[in-house]
């Protein structure tokens, strides 16, 4: 499941289109049209993606079904989605994250007949053998998505004599990947199938009938009586109540209503009192995402990369410093040196050399910062090779890159970035892997090793958002008073004091300065007086001795010195005032992820401390459309 794409002047459809984020709703009313209560129940899910959208129904006349590229209120304002027959229906709304949103590619997908719909999140990893199969037995594939197969595995079941709840049951055995899945059958009229298979999936029971979602903000108008359904588990929705399943018998699973107290506004955050702090959690999450990333997508940037006779890395604020990352990471893996550029210096700064062998690499989240577009725009004129790394599918940067890569994310709410920049290193660190491959500038040994360790980065953020969280928060507490901080690092690490200094000026209003810390004596230093809060970026790699110098001389100055270390850097420990610890063994060019995620969390706490809303800083827009 990924992102890329060639470009040629209108998007190429010449990919599999998958899907891992977006959002399922459906219910079974006892009275009343479904399809209004799924169109409301669709908005509520909208922050999960709205790059198409489909609403399918069943009455006794047969399926009803309307979908179509857009926003809700765009494809809503086309087809009128309530306008569907029938108290019992699904609906879908879809963030892709891997080729151009067209109205084949959205949900409901359907079987031959078209009598059997089904909404899908998540990503059916062998769909492929699976379509292959049906292909031979004559199926009719319309869509590019690996959804489809699943109307057309059900569909068998139910021509080889299977009722709609068997046959979804055998139909989803065959299944490997992540869903959270409903189906509705125009043979069983009164039925919803629901199945759960790492992708969330929650049902809900009001008076008026049954409901499911991917979320409970959707559930919630209707009623606050909801059931989790677990892995592994499927739920049947019919006029005589939910049943819950075991999949794997089919045996039945006994589990009672929990009652909500949740207000609408604390669903959408999750609990979590803003959206700056849940998305910092989501990272493990994303971060995992990011990672399953086709290759081929990655090799086909890596290949451009390969061919660039001098390479750009331009962006704005945190993009940048991932470009930044970016540059350390392709020359110590690659052997390529790169020039990363903050975008509105890069036509002043580099205009004049820039031409036909000048590939210009543009990272940006939204896709639609003015700054990068503009030094792209200046880019293309002089013929250079555009790619892109974003966050949103069919954004400008999508459109006039020669090939892109989509990092996953999912939407970013808060204005900070967080997850979206752990998601640009990742994608960073991949493309950086797959270029060492190309150009064999590091042993095989050396690439598993780092292969293994990318893999385990997801888990190693998980520990340390639930392990230090509570000893950071502290930390922001001790220095909330402090009139400015320093953030140094060496080498890579430069990126990460570089965010984590733009992090905490932006959100909690503090002056703070990032330099590389063997620079720091050269003039900075004139700055420390006794209790200057310092925080050194400091993994356990090459940078370490010298590291260890640069915080002699700014603790025999007074500083406050605050370390974010490695976990068995007991001498580090000793030298610190404060310090946040994070798991041992990171590779050089991956610390910054890790290493990032206290900073993140130090800005949110720092803000909250001072009665800021980390969410909506002032003076900041998350897409900065004006030049
Ligand atoms: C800082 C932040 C901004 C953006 C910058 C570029 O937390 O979010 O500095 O990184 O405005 O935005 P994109 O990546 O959308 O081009």
């Amino acid at each position: 499941m990924t992102s890329a794409q060639l470009f040629n002047g209108s998007p190429l459809d010449s990919s599999i289109w998958r899907i891992c984020l977006c959002g399922i709703f459906g219910c079974l009313l006892h009275s009343g049209n479904a399809a209004p209560i799924i169109h409301s129940g669709l908005k509520q899910l909208e922050y999960r993606g709205y790059d198409s959208v489909g609403v399918a129904t069943i009455n006794d006349k047969g399926l009803f079904l309307k979908k179509d590229a857009g926003k809700i209120d765009e494809v809503h304002a086309m087809l009128d989605l309530d306008d569907l027959p029938g108290s019992i229906g699904i609906g879908h709304t879809r963030w892709a994250t891997h080729g151009a949103p067209l109205k084949i590619n959205a949900h409901p997908h359907t079987d031959c007949s078209q009598r059997i719909a089904v909404v899908h999140n998540g990503i059916i990893e062998n769909f492929s053998i699976l379509k292959e199969t049906l292909l031979n037995k004559e199926h009719e594939f319309v869509s590019r998505t690996d959804t489809e197969v699943i109307p057309h595995l059900i569909e068998e079941e139910i021509i080889a004599g299977a009722n709609l709840e068997d046959a979804v049951r055998t139909a989803v055995r065959q299944l490997e990947g992540s869903y959270a899945l409903a189906v509705i059958s125009a043979e069983e009229k009164d039925k919803i199938v629901c199945v759960r298979n790492q992708s969330p999936l929650i049902i809900g029971e009001s008076v008026n009938g049954l409901f499911f979602s991917s979320d409970i903000p959707a559930l919630l108008p209707h009623t606050n009586k909801v059931v989790y359904l677990e892995n592994g588990e499927m739920a049947v929705l019919s006029r005589e109540g939910l049943v819950i399943k075991r999949i794997e018998d089919g045996s039945i699973v006994s589990r009672k209503l929990t009652e909500l107290s949740l207000t609408m506004e604390m669903a959408q955050k999750k609990g979590y009192p803003h959206f700056m702090l849940k998305e910092i959690y989501e990272q493990p999450e994303t971060l995992g995402n990011a990672l399953r990333l086709q290759r081929n997508y990655l090799d086909l940037i890596a290949t451009f990369l390969d061919r660039a006779e001098e390479l750009y890395l331009v962006a704005c604020g945190t993009s940048y410093n991932a470009c930044l990352a970016g540059s350390y990471m392709f020359s110590s893996l690659c052997n390529l040196a790169t020039i990363p550029v903050i975008a509105s210096e890069f036509i002043d700064q580099y205009g004049g050399a820039v031409g036909i062998q000048s590939t210009v690499l543009a990272l940006s989240q939204s896709g639609e910062t003015a700054d990068v577009l503009h030094a792209i725009d200046y880019s293309r004129y002089h013929a250079a090779t555009i790619l892109g790394l974003t966050n949103t599918l069919g954004s400008t940067l999508t459109r006039v890159s020669r090939a892109y890569v989509c990092q996953q994310t999912g939407p970013e709410i808060g204005v900070a970035a967080s997850k979206t920049y752990t998601g640009q290193l990742i994608v960073m660190a991949q493309l950086a892997l797959r270029l060492s491959k190309i150009r064999g500038k590091v042993s095989q040994d050396a690439i598993d090793e780092l292969e293994a360790r990318l893999a385990q980065i997801p888990d190693v953020v998980d520990k340390i958002i639930n392990g230090q969280a509570e000893r950071v928060k502290e930390i922001a507490k001790k220095y909330s008073d402090a009139r400015c901080y320093y953030f140094l690092g060496r080498g890579i690490s430069n990126s990460t004091a570089a965010e984590g200094r733009l992090k905490l000026l932006e959100l909690a209003y503090i002056p703070s300065i990032a330099y590389p810390a063997g620079e720091s004596k050269h003039g900075p230093i004139s700055l420390i007086e006794k209790g200057f809060p310092v925080v050194f970026i400091c993994p356990r790699d090459s940078t370490r001795k010298a590291v260890i110098s640069n915080i002699m001389e700014m603790k025999a100055r007074g500083a406050s010195i605050i370390c974010i270390l490695d976990e068995t850097d007991k001498e580090m420990m000793d030298l610190a005032d404060d310090y946040v610890p994070i798991p041992t063994n990171i590779p050089e060019i991956l610390s910054p992820i890790p290493y990032s995620v206290p900073l993140q969390l130090l800005a949110y706490y720092s803000s909250v401390e001072k009665g800021i809303d980390p969410d909506q800083p002032r003076n900041l827009a998350k897409s900065v459309t004006v030049l």
